[in-house]
């Protein structure tokens, strides 16, 4: 930490990737653009248990910090943050963080309690690491306008850069959650970006309504075998439906194949 001092001045600004671990190039994007933007780049990783749900993969999730911490090597990082659950969530711990409609809806209505789990994880950690600036993928684009809305309404300095979703060579959208997928699952999984395309197409033919592009994308999504959460065009801030698609509006789709939930969104219009 001392290095990182100047006359007990930390160097700012100090850009932060928050991570689960079980790092990929998605990642890598993050940490490559907060290298270039900052002084100082912290990583942590820590797989947040009060995001995950009382059946979902919290045990499961893939972990494997020493190869995490060979992936980060050459990228510059200054710390790599790796807190015990223990330290994080004491004995008695009591205090949660809810931002209440937006976290309620789409993923927030699967997955009850998830952003909740991830605005308190995140408040924390914003504090620790003293972020000014927070990298996050619009791979979760509801967690990014969850956290922006927490930071804003909570009065925090910190600001959250939005990076680009990192997808593999057929357009699968990259997560660690990729490796639950089975070799047949794997393939199907690419209609989720095939989807996004034929929505982008249906608009500019002219089929701007929502109601004609969803039974398209679903009819598409079940045919390769998807069990659909849902496929809903937001609006980009308020994530509300919207009747007509503009370039105001964002597709959002979180589909299962086998046990293996994914989520991917584009702009359409
Ligand atoms: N394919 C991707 N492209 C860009 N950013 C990503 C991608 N996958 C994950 N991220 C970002 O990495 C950060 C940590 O996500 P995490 O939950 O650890 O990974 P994953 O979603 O792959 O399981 C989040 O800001 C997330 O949006
Ligand atoms: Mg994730």
């Amino acid at each position: 930490m001392t290095a990182l001092m100047e006359q007990g001045e930390i160097c700012r600004p100090i850009g932060f990737v928050p991570t689960m671990g079980y790092l990929h190039q998605g990642h890598l994007s993050l940490v490559h653009r907060a290298r270039q933007e900052c002084r100082t780049v912290v990583v942590s990783i820590f797989v947040n248990p009060t995001q995950f749900g009382v059946n979902e993969d919290f045990d499961s999730y893939p972990r494997d910090l020493s190869r995490d911490l060979e992936m980060l090597e050459p990228m510059g990082v200054d710390i790599v943050f790796c807190p015990p659950v223990r330290e994080m969530y004491p004995d008695g711990y009591q205090t949660f963080v809810d931002v209440e409609q937006l976290a309620q809806i789409l993923c927030g209505a699967r997955r009850p309690g998830h952003f909740r789990g991830v605005t308190t994880v995140v408040l924390k950690l914003v504090n620790i690491v003293k972020a000014d600036l927070m990298y996050m993928g619009e791979k979760d684009f509801q967690q990014c306008v969850v956290l922006e809305t927490m930071l804003r309404e909570l009065n925090q300095a910190c600001r959250i850069i939005r990076c680009p979703i990192v997808r593999e060579a057929d357009g699968l959208a990259m997560s660690s959650r990729n490796v639950y997928l089975s070799p047949e699952d794997r393939q199907k999984a690419s209609c989720l970006h095939q989807a996004i395309q034929l929505a982008q197409r249906l608009c500019r033919d002219g089929k701007d309504k929502a109601d004609e592009v969803i039974p398209v994308l679903t009819e598409l999504i079940l045919s390769r075998g998807g069990q659909i959460d849902y496929i809903a065009i937001v609006d980009h801030v308020s994530l509300q439906p919207v009747d007509v698609v503009d370039t105001r509006s964002r597709l959002l789709l979180a589909v299962r194949f086998g046990k293996t939930r994914l989520i991917d969104n584009g702009a359409i219009a």
